[in-house]
This record gives C-alpha cells, sequence and structure tokens, in this order.
C-alpha cells in the first residue's frame, strides 16, 4: 500500500497570483495547493500502478459523489489510454454508489480523512461478494483524528488543511475550480449556510 506523494506539514503552496483563478474565488483562497497539471500527472501513474493489479476481470469503477467525480473522470481517461494502447485491455464500466453485484470493484474517492464513510461503504459492498475490492483516494489527509484506514492507491497524502477545488466543494462551491486550493478561513464565514 502506497502512500502516495507527500506533502509536508511545512508546505504552504504556490502565490496564487501565479496561476489562472475564477475571479469569483480570488479573494477567498490562500493558496494553490496542488496545481491541475500535477494532479493529472499523478492520476496517470495511478492508473498505470492500478492496471497492473486489477488483473484481466472486468471492472466496475464505483464514483463516490459528488466529489470524486473529477477524480472519476480523469484516473477513467487514462485507464482507457491504456486500453487503447497496451498490449491487454480490460473492460470498464461505471456506477455512482449505487451497490449491485460485482465482479471486480475499484472505488474511486476524492478524500479520505477519519476513514469512517470508506469503512460503512467497503462493509456495505461487502454483502454483495464482490471478487476483488481496490480503493484509490486521490488525498489522504494526515490528522490525529484519522483512524488507521488506508486506501490501496494514494494519490497525495497532505497535512491538516482545508482544501477545496478539483471537485472538492466547502458548502458546495469551489468545484468549479482546476487547481486544489487552500481555502482562506474567513471564506468558510462567506459561504456558511
Ligand atoms: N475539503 C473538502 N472536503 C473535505 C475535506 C477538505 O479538506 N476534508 C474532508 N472532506
Ligand atoms: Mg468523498
Amino acid at each position: 500500500m502506497a502512500r502516495g506523494l507527500q506533502i509536508s506539514d511545512e508546505e504552504s503552496g504556490y502565490n496564487k497570483n501565479l496561476f489562472c483563478i475564477p475571479k469569483h474565488y480570488e479573494e477567498d483562497l490562500e493558496t494553490v495547493f496542488i496545481p491541475h497539471g500535477l494532479i493529472l500527472d499523478r492520476t496517470e501513474r495511478l492508473a498505470r500502478d492500478i492496471m497492473q493489479d486489477m488483473g484481466s476481470h472486468h471492472i466496475v469503477a464505483l464514483c463516490v459523489l459528488k466529489g470524486g467525480y473529477k477524480f472519476f473522470a480523469d484516473l477513467l481517461d487514462h485507464i482507457k489510454a491504456l486500453n487503447r494502447n497496451g498490449d491487454k485491455s480490460v473492460p470498464i464500466t461505471v456506477d455512482f454508489v449505487i451497490i449491485k453485484s460485482y465482479c471486480n470493484v475499484l472505488v474511486v474517492e476524492d478524500i479520505i480523512e477519519t476513514g469512517r464513510t470508506m469503512k460503512a461503504l467497503l462493509s456495505k459492498l461487502k454483502d454483495n461478494e464482490p471478487k476483488m475490492v481496490k480503493v484509490v483516494s486521490l488525498l489522504v489527509k494526515r490528522t490525529h483524528r484519522s483512524p488507521s484506514y488506508r486506501p490501496d492507491y494514494t494519490g497525495f497524502e497532505i497535512p491538516d488543511k482545508f482544501v477545496v477545488g478539483y471537485a472538492l466543494d466547502y458548502n458546495e462551491y469551489f468545484r468549479d475550480l482546476n487547481h486544489i486550493c487552500i481555502l482562506k478561513e474567513k471564506a468558510k464565514e462567506k459561504y456558511r449556510i
């Protein structure tokens, strides 16, 4: 179980003025934490690692909505490219957390913080006796609250900071942001419901 690209607690990210950010979010963000290009590059390698491990059986890719949809779409694009260009290829179908009988299941998550949601989903999935279940999470947060759950594949391991963008939200806002960014504390007030 690889721990993913480690981003240290001291990392503060990049100057947001050096990136393209939607005007409506400019004042809400501290820094760009994981630029969109880096997310895609890391996702390409995750796709390769996953396909090497998952064998030749039909795979159901299960998207955990809503935060997982960007990562899910990009990960599947890379997996499809491997299927087009490699010596072997595996049929993939998609689903969106509707539980039924599966062959091989790849659960695609945006972020794992406490692991509680994932543990609950996996115990539900077990009732359907899937052949193999693998979990890939784009982000895993290092927090003292975290129990021991670790996904099979991790994109980035990040410090205990609240991040938004690339479909990760704060009260439904910021999903329409390409980069993963650190939210300013005062923006939490602005978008509080
Ligand atoms: N951002 C968005 N959603 C989340 C986070 C986060 O940092 N942690 C858990 N869910
Ligand atoms: Mg999620």
